[in-house]
Parts: structure tokens; sequence; C-alpha cells
């Protein structure tokens, strides 16, 4: 049987921490789709168009190291608004989200376009100060140098670019529950996902 659960939001929101622990706790299986759109942006860093590298774009791709940094962030951003760059990556998206056995699928519309009957969907939000400080820790705790003011400038960039855009727009689903982290410890978070969920299975 399958089940899918969406959850959408902007950068930083906690959405990949959030859907980890959901998939591990449900036995599902979880794809960072956001992974999808950072391994065709880092791919552009070598000559190749936007839409090149999404349609050639291999499991190998997802394993570079580079794919958190904030450059391929920002690129992946800008390789999202390409509607045929999209078009390229719902197949495999789909495929996902309707595998046996459940799955978790973490993205910006993946309970608006990728898996709009997904039987859970949600939301997970957080103010704009609050994502850039839980996203600066991550990135100087990996080694990279860059202030917090500039990793609020890279997120709101990319927010207003991914909400922009005219093709699956970042939004959420008229049906979404939405959660505002901003003053929830990630175990907080995870333990109001679980109880939703869980009412939502009976
Ligand atoms: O979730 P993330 O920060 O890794 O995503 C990187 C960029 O990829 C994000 O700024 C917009 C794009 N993206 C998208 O357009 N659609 C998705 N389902 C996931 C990510």
């Amino acid at each position: 049987m399958s089940f899918c659960i969406a959850i959408d939001g902007p950068a930083a929101a906690g959405k990949g921490t959030i859907s980890k622990a959901v998939a591990a706790h449900f036995g599902f299986a979880h794809l960072d789709t956001g992974l999808l759109y950072r391994a065709t942006g880092a791919k552009t860093f070598e000559g190749l168009t936007p839409i090149e590298a999404a349609q050639s774009l291999t499991a190998e791709d997802l394993k570079r190291d580079d794919l958190r940094s904030g450059d391929a962030g920002q690129a992946a951003s800008r390789v999202a608004a390409v509607p045929e760059v999209r078009a390229a990556l719902v197949d495999f998206q789909q495929a996902f989200a309707r595998r046996e056995g459940g799955a978790v699928l973490d993205g910006r519309d993946i309970g608006t376009v990728i898996c709009p009957d997904a039987e859970v969907k949600l939301y997970v939000t957080a103010s704009d100060e609050v994502r850039a400080k839980r996203r600066h820790k991550e990135l100087v705790e990996k080694g990279e140098e860059i202030t917090l003011e500039e990793v609020l400038a890279d997120l709101r960039e990319r927010d207003e670019r991914d909400a922009a855009r005219a093709t699956a727009p970042l939004k959420p689903a008229e049906d979404a529950t939405v959660i505002d982290t901003s003053d929830m410890s990630i175990d907080e978070a995870v333990a109001q996902v679980l109880a939703l969920i869980g009412d939502r299975r009976g």
C-alpha cells in the first residue's frame, strides 16, 4: 500500500529534520527533493545548461559533497524556476511518492504539484530570523565562512524567487496543515507532526 506524506515550506524551516524523523518513525522511505534541484544546479557549474543538467541527472550526481553549500542552494533555486527542469524531475518524484510501503517527500511543491492527493500535507515554516540562525549554525559547523546577515539575505532571496516563479511556486496547498516551528525545538516539532499524522492514519 502507498501512503504519501508531503512536507513543503521555505528554506531551513526544519523540513529535512522533521521528514527524516517521520520517515524513521513509520518505516517510510524519504526523498529530499531539494537535493534534485541542488544537484541540477551544481551540474551547471560545469557548463551544462539547466535543462541538460536536469535531463542527465543520475544517482551519482546526488552524492556530490558540495550540494549543501550556499552556492548550490542559490543555483538550485535558479534552475528550479525553469519549467523544463521541473518537468524532467516529475516522474521520478511521483513514482517515489507512490512506492509501496509509504513515502515522505519534502520540498516546495509536493502537496501542490507532485502529490496533490497526498494522504498528509504539511507546510512547515518559521520566521526568517529563526531560519537564518538555524542554517547559519549548520553552515558554520561545516566550516563555511559566512555571517548571519549573509545567510538571512540568501534565504530571503531564494524564498522570494521560489514563491514568485510561475511554475510550481512555493506556497501551502489549500488543504495543508501549517506548522510554525519558530518557537519550537526540533523535538517538539517532530512530536507535533507525529501526533498529527497518527490521527490521520487512524
Ligand atoms: O530544500 P532546499 O533548500 O534544499 O532546496 C533548494 C532549492 O531547490 C530551493 O530554493 C528551491 C528548489 N526546490 C524546488 O523548487 N522544489 C522542490 N520541491 C524542492 C526544492
